[in-house]
């Protein structure tokens, strides 16, 4: 889809379909509330509303929020009027998410369609602008590399038309190019998840990401094997990829800006790359093993975040720590019980194989914080008590930097994603002691099992690194609550929040 821009005009640019907004007006008559028909927007053309209230049912149109109404001009042109309900209470995400049911709902129909842009404007002009791409490239991704039929939205063209003075083509061109380069990086990710197991081998998702970062200006890539993992010491990592058949595979990315002062910042970012989990030998039942080609997707995520701001030239130093291996079972897979040293010499007592997230984290964690940056991140689909603690629309926030946390619920909050904090205690750091070796890799009971999961992984944090770490398992996929996401499959959510954090770095 061309995303164009036609400003400083009066005319329509689209050819098969103009979209124009209307507002929904509440009155006050005799002291109760009462809704007037009447449509609201200073934005219409005189013909524009003469057209409208030629017919006759454009009278019972109320402009609710998400109500379209459909209409032609003498010309033949047609329109959509967009309702976006009470105009004080519109905002971004309201905006995104009209405009990908209106993508959803024309997409097949028109193929050129102009948006009259000045009637969506919500705050500053550039973020309506970027929020509306970025929700129309969001909608208009599929994944059909499996499919016979391919999709082939009728949909070609999408130009912004605005009939205001002083609007600056180059804010406006680089919003579109922003939302552009953040949504790729976003489908890059999301078709990454969603490929499945027996395609995306460790190796075939490091040999992605290799190849991905190739054209990107600034960035640097090495990829240890499990000879290199060995010689790290990352025993962890190595016990969970033991009963593989293929290598483990530790994708370290740099990113260094045109001009680095000493007041660049230094954001690093580890991702769990589990490209299928099965558990190991503590088994998944069949049910809950069933989309574990999904648990890859934290490492997916922090790449997209990563990819999106280097292409967007940011000037911030990044690193990007991916560990990627399956939890498969064969006569070498690490059986429950075994006891084993991580990096940072502590010994782990791994008394369930399928919490094989924390120890692929907690070498990579170790090995991040050797390079002393300014914050760490982590993005990981690690725990199920996730999704019973926040729901799958709610992204965990955990960490040992109050400051980080903050600055990320911001970031959050400026993406319109949700994102919630939770406490880690001293009894949960107390929960993860063993009593035969250091640390054991689950806790006694399943309760607050997020939570303990972060109390473990902070045990691999040296250096007084400031670290966050983003437990994604329940918006990692199947977002079905958002029009702008597939119902089922990968979200690419969380992204837009560490963009927004990497440009606020
Ligand atoms: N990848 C899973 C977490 C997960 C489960 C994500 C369901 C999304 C949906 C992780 O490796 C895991 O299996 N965790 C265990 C930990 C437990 C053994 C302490 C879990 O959540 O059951
Ligand atoms: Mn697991
Ligand atoms: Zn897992």
């Amino acid at each position: 889809m061309d995303i164009k821009l036609n400003l400083n005009t009066k005319d329509f640019s689209g050819k098969d379909l103009i979209v124009v907004s209307a507002f929904q007006k509440t009155v006050e008559a005799k002291g109760k509330k009462k809704e007037t028909t009447e449509v609201v927007n200073t934005h219409w053309s005189k013909e524009l509303k003469e057209a409208f209230l030629a017919i006759k049912s454009s009278k019972n149109y109320k402009a609710s929020l998400g109500e379209r109404y459909f209409f032609a001009l003498q010309d033949g042109t047609e329109v959509c009027v967009l309702g976006l309900g009470d105009k004080k209470a519109l905002d971004l995400e309201k905006i995104r998410k009209e405009f990908a049911n209106f993508y959803k709902a024309v997409s097949s129909k028109y193929a050129d369609v102009s948006v009259a842009f000045d009637g969506f404007v919500k705050g500053s002009k550039e973020d309506s602008l970027k929020a509306i791409v970025e929700s129309l490239l969001m909608t208009a991704y599929s994944f059909d590399t499996y499919l016979a039929k391919k999709s082939n939205p009728t949909l070609k063209t999408v130009t912004f038309d605005s009939a205001e003075k002083g609007t600056s083509k180059k804010k406006f061109q680089a919003a579109i190019d922003e939302a552009t380069t953040v949504t790729s990086a976003i489908n890059f990710a999301r078709d990454l998840v969603n490929e499945p197991p027996n395609v995306l081998r460790s190796t075939e998702y490091a040999k992605r990401i290799k190849k991905d970062v190739e054209s990107i200006k600034g960035v640097k890539c090495k990829i240890l094997g499990n000879k290199e993992l060995k010689k790290e010491k990352m025993n962890l990592f190595l016990s969970v990829n033991a009963g593989s058949a293929y290598e483990a595979q530790l994708v370290h990315l740099t990113y260094t800006p045109k001009k680095v002062t000493k007041n660049t910042k230094h954001i690093a970012f580890v991702g769990k790359g589990l490209v299928f989990d099965t558990g190991g030998y503590s088994l998944k039942p069949g049910g809950s093993m069933v989309n574990m080609k999904f648990d890859m997707a934290g490492s997916a995520t922090v790449y997209a975040a990563f990819k999106a701001a280097a292409e967007m030239g940011l000037n911030v130093k990044m690193t990007c720590i991916l560990g990627m291996t399956d939890n498969a079972v064969n006569s070498h897979a690490t059986m429950p019980d075994a006891i084993v040293k991580a990096r940072n010499g502590k010994t782990v007592e791994i008394l369930n194989t399928d919490a094989e997230g924390r120890l692929v984290m907690a070498d990579c964690l170790d090995y991040a914080c050797d390079l002393k940056p300014d914050a760490l991140i982590d993005s990981a689909t690690l725990t199920g008590a996730c999704l019973i603690a926040l729901g799958t629309e709610v992204c965990g926030l955990m960490g040992n930097d109050q400051k980080l946390q903050d600055k990320l619920l911001k970031s959050a909050k400026n993406a319109d994603e949700y994102m919630w904090q939770l406490p880690v205690i001293p009894e949960w750091h107390k929960d993860m002691k063993s009593n035969i070796a250091d640390l054991k890799n689950i806790g006694g009971s399943r309760f607050g099992g997020t939570a303990k999961a972060a109390a473990f992984l902070s045990e691999f944090i040296k250096n007084d690194v400031a670290w966050a770490h983003l437990d994604i398992a329940g918006v990692g996929d199947s977002q079905s609550h958002l029009p702008y996401c597939p119902s089922k499959g990968a979200s690419g959510l969380v992204i837009r929040s560490l963009v927004d954090f990497l440009k606020n770095s």
